[in-house]
């Protein structure tokens, strides 16, 4: 099982980055959970962070996974491309959120990843990727 883990724009600044709302984990800390749990779970985990909408379109189209992990961060709201991307390559993907988003701004309701999303999990902070994780697995395991 191979598993693509990306976080969006700006999630490299966590720990740093409104804590208020993001807490106080780091990336390295989160990818570090992320790939401890992944080895429990016998999953092959890679994980990627990027700023721009261009190169998150080319890891989706062009990297060797059987599941996607996505926080697409602001391009959530905005992205029909990602979202186009994701529905092209066909392969199971879960959208995740740090925080949850329909208890923010109202323009942080609306995702245009959640309609080619096998699900979506927002607001349980890092915990969100590696309840992520456990989705992936049972999706992959045939449990879904
Ligand atoms: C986020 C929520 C988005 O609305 C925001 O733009 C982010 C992070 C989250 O993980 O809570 O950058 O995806």
């Amino acid at each position: 099982m191979r598993v693509l883990v990306i976080h969006g724009p700006n999630l490299n600044l966590l720990g740093a980055r409104e804590t208020n709302i993001y807490g106080n984990k780091t990336l390295d800390d989160i990818n570090r959970d992320i790939t401890d749990l992944a080895s429990e779970l016998g999953i092959n985990v890679r994980t990627i962070q990027l700023n721009g909408e261009g190169d998150i379109l080319d890891v989706i189209q062009k990297s060797d996974y059987d599941a996607l992990i996505i926080n697409p961060a602001a391009y959530t709201h905005t992205s029909v491309a990602i979202r186009d991307a994701i529905s092209a390559v066909n392969k199971p993907a879960v959208e995740v959120h740090l925080s949850n988003i329909h208890k923010r701004e109202e323009f942080r309701r609306k995702s245009f990843i959640a309609e080619v999303a096998a699900g979506q999990i927002s607001g349980f902070g890092p915990d969100s990727y590696l309840l992520g994780l456990r989705a992936v697995k049972s999706i992959l395991s045939g449990r879904q």
